[in-house]
């Protein structure tokens, strides 16, 4: 499942298509956080965006249910100038028993020139990026990889922190099937930062310290001396009976409550990739508070989403035009 086409004559990454942060190089992750800065730039200064996908079709598949990603692509593509086509599973033909191959194929043959999927299947943005000649961008495929959210996340904190190098952070929750965990472990790691994780040991991934992060299983201990606290929507559509606690126990034992923030460093920061279970993983307070930047995340979806589209469609160096 690698995509390792690397091709200078591609687009500005070298790559194809953006299947996961797994196999992203640090100056590529760097890259697109630049571009993610330029644009913000633009947009916060009410600037012209140069239409770089003028004359573009992108054309969205959203096979389970979305709302910042979705929205957030969608708005990236119109503002760069390209026309945008979303389909979900309801009212296309998936409901009468298409492939996903098949709709990816019948939608190549309209010309696209880049196309984003979200779909349940672990894999399904691998394996569309082997038969279509358009990239391919995931948008969450299963417990997979969500790799535009680990950017956003990474740019926010460049933005915050003024660095991602060296900082201490704890991802905190549902990391066996967090699709935002692992692309954030790959992309914090590539970039320097230190990364542990914490939640209950039926929602941690067998042999996860493998990916060269701390594991803890006590949230209070956990904290001491973070910069960051990463903590994550608890999947109850993905969790089976056994492994599911109630949202009381969860609450008491791994909630971001004000208590947890005071055993962290006092400039700690809070994010959640939404949407929130409100008085579950992170506490109203808490998400709604001075130290929580989880609005920050999404506006910055917008920009990282326009940075990607920007420069897996061969986008022009747009640095002398801001
Ligand atoms: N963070 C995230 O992927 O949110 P949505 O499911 O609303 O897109």
């Amino acid at each position: 499942m690698s995509d390792r086409k690397h091709n200078s004559s591609l687009n500005s990454l070298g790559i194809k298509s953006l299947l996961g942060t797994e196999f992203l190089e640090k100056s590529q992750i760097e890259t697109i956080i630049k571009y993610s800065f330029l644009f913000k730039k633009l947009v916060d200064e009410g600037r012209p965006i140069p239409q770089t996908l003028a004359g573009k079709t992108v054309i969205l598949l959203f096979f389970e249910a979305s709302t910042r990603t979705r929205s957030s692509f969608e708005l990236a593509a119109k503002r760069l100038g390209a026309t945008t086509l979303v389909l979900t599973k309801e009212g296309t033909s998936t409901e009468k028993g298409e492939t996903l191959v098949d709709t990816a194929r019948t939608i190549q043959a309209m010309r696209p020139d880049a196309l984003v999927l979200r779909h349940s299947s672990a894999g399904s943005p691998f394996h569309l990026n082997q038969i279509l000649n358009v990239p391919v961008i995931n948008a969450g495929d299963g417990f997979h990889e969500h790799p535009t959210q680990a950017l956003l996340d990474l740019m926010t904190l460049q933005e915050f922190k003024g660095r991602i190098e060296g900082l201490k952070i704890l991802i905190v929750g549902d990391i066996a099937h967090s699709r935002v965990a692992r692309s954030n472990i790959y992309a914090l790691k590539k970039m320097g930062a230190e990364v542990s994780v914490c939640g209950p040991p039926t929602l941690l991934p067998p042999k996860v310290e493998q990916m060269g992060v701390e594991v803890h299983y006590e949230l209070d201990k956990a904290v001491k001396n973070k910069d960051v606290i990463m903590t994550l929507r608890i999947q109850f559509e993905r969790l089976n009976s056994g492994q599911s606690p109630s949202r009381g126990e969860y609450s008491k034992f791994y909630g971001i409550s004000e208590s947890i923030l005071k055993l962290a460093k006092p400039d700690v920061l809070v994010m959640h990739p939404g949407p929130v279970n409100r008085g579950v993983e992170i506490s109203p307070e808490v998400a709604d508070g001075s130290r929580s930047i989880i609005l920050n995340q999404v506006g910055n979806g917008v920009v990282v989403r326009m940075a990607v589209l920007h420069l897996l469609t061969g986008g022009e160096l747009i640095e002398a035009k801001v």
